[in-house]
């Protein structure tokens, strides 16, 4: 195919190097962005008399029937092509001939890429929030079918303290909400146009940037000409958001990997989500969630891929920026792809609330209760801590667990120590009463549910 600056050049451009160049193989996704963006455009050159408004009509109509094209996969992209836009430019040209080549008026490759990426961002944007929302419910149906499981808490993977499995869940939550406040924000810094910025230095002709802006549902334009063309701080602000959505996912999956191994038998994943192994007949793998924690990586790959890309690059346009859409569509199609496998599987997993509830039996979980109890009778919590890590040891070398240990023994420790003891360091009581906000009790919890079901 005869290239756009053929005029300018005396030799054809060799194969491998057009290969090489060409960026339709992946931008070819932002079809839809690049003819809205044109439309835009015909019809801000149409209106300021740039160009003549039967010109722009015909420009738009035909847009439209190649879009529609496009869709219906009535028109294939040509692969020779070296973009999405010259391939919709030379479509139109070939379709209305010299009208077609007034669509470039007042406008550069360089800043209509920047605005369709922009724009697919935008909406990409949109389906990613509204998956998280999705898994959010997820999280949130657990956590209501969870208010009364009691399991351990952990800190340094050491059992530490009773909670329930909502309100560990409810973690999660709170971590989503997060990753989505963090999309919709970077969303807003993002919407903003750069058409007009033209190639770098912006035009001689009248043009109506803030008409575009509004046509394509922008906030406002971009300032300043040579930002317009330049600036992807919202493919990088993307792929640290999507990459810290990944980490989410990744210690969430990390912990299902714990809880389905058979040294805690927290959870049983169901068969649909589990793989079997090719030679050890016994096992049930969870492969989804170690995928998912494997592919955290490969996310954490495109923003550094990204980042790297631009620290050196001058102002404005470099080509090097092209490398910015395969990274950024990685990206979010590994985020999306996760979050709609995680979904199901932690929809159709077993929680084994009588494993959960044993393994809080077992680890002194209420050691922190006992010493409270001393509290509560007059002594000072580090005199207490004291006596109660004494007691841990006497029982751990005998045998004993704090709730099968005798009063007598109790009473050697401190006098303080009376029958209503075990009453207090109950499991079921321990994690019931704590009743601060944010903690276990069933209050408090249904308070965090009430509060995430606001947001969403
Ligand atoms: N395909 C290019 C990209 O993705 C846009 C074209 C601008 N190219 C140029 N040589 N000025 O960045």
């Amino acid at each position: 195919m005869a290239k756009m600056w053929a005029g300018r050049f005396e030799k054809e451009e060799n194969k491998e190097v057009n290969d090489f160049n060409s960026s339709i193989s992946f931008d070819h996704k932002m079809y839809e962005h690049d003819i809205l963006g044109s439309i835009a455009h015909a019809h801000m050159l149409g209106s300021t008399n740039i160009i003549s408004k039967e010109d722009s009509e015909l420009i738009v109509k035909t847009l439209l029937e190649i879009l529609e094209d496009i869709k219906s996969g009535r028109l294939e992209f040509d692969m020779e092509a070296e973009d999405i836009h010259m391939f919709n430019e030379a479509e139109l040209t070939k379709r209305i001939g010299e009208v077609g080549k007034r669509l470039h008026t007042a406008r550069s490759r360089n800043d209509q890429v920047a605005l369709d990426i922009r724009m697919y961002l935008r909406s990409r944007v949109n389906d990613t929030v509204s998956n998280i929302k999705k898994l959010i419910k997820t999280v949130i149906n657990l956590a209501e079918a969870n208010k009364e499981t009691i399991m351990p808490g952990y800190t340094h993977l050491q059992r530490a303290q009773p909670i329930t499995f909502a309100n560990h869940m409810l973690a999660y939550a709170f971590m989503l909400l997060r990753d989505i406040d963090r999309f919709n924000d970077a969303k807003e810094r993002m919407n903003y146009s750069p058409l007009g910025s033209c190639a770098l230095a912006g035009t001689t002709y009248p043009i109506d940037r803030n008409m575009v802006a509004k046509e394509l549902k922008f906030n406002g334009i971009v300032k300043n000409s040579l930002d317009g063309v330049s600036d992807r701080d919202f493919v990088l602000e993307l792929a640290s958001d999507a990459s810290i959505s990944m980490m989410h996912l990744s210690r969430l999956s990390e912990e299902i990997i714990m809880w389905c191994s058979w040294e805690f038998k927290f959870i049983e994943l169901d068969d649909s989500y589990s793989t079997g192994s090719s030679i050890m007949p016994q096992k049930k793998n969870p492969d989804i969630t170690e995928l998912i924690r494997g592919k955290t990586g490969r996310v954490y790959g495109d923003l550094i891929t990204l980042l790297t890309m631009l620290k050196g690059l001058p102002l404005a346009y470099n080509k090097d920026m092209q490398e910015d859409k395969e990274a950024i569509f990685d990206s979010l199609d590994t985020l999306n792809l996760c979050l709609d496998i995680i979904r199901p599987m932690l929809e159709t997993m077993k929680v084994n609330k009588e494993n959960m509830k044993l393994a809080a039996q077992k680890g002194f979980i209420n050691a922190t209760d006992l010493a409270d109890y001393l509290v509560k009778k007059g002594m000072a919590f580090r005199s207490a801590y004291k006596i109660s890590g004494s007691i841990v040891a006497y029982c751990i070398s005998n045998n004993f667990v704090l709730e099968t240990l005798p009063l007598e023994k109790y009473k050697e420790y401190s006098e303080l120590f009376t029958e209503d003891l075990y009453q207090y360091i109950d499991l079921k009581e321990c994690t019931f009463k704590r009743t601060s906000e944010g903690a276990s009790s069933i209050k408090s919890v249904e308070s965090q549910i009430k509060y995430v079901k606001e947001r969403l």
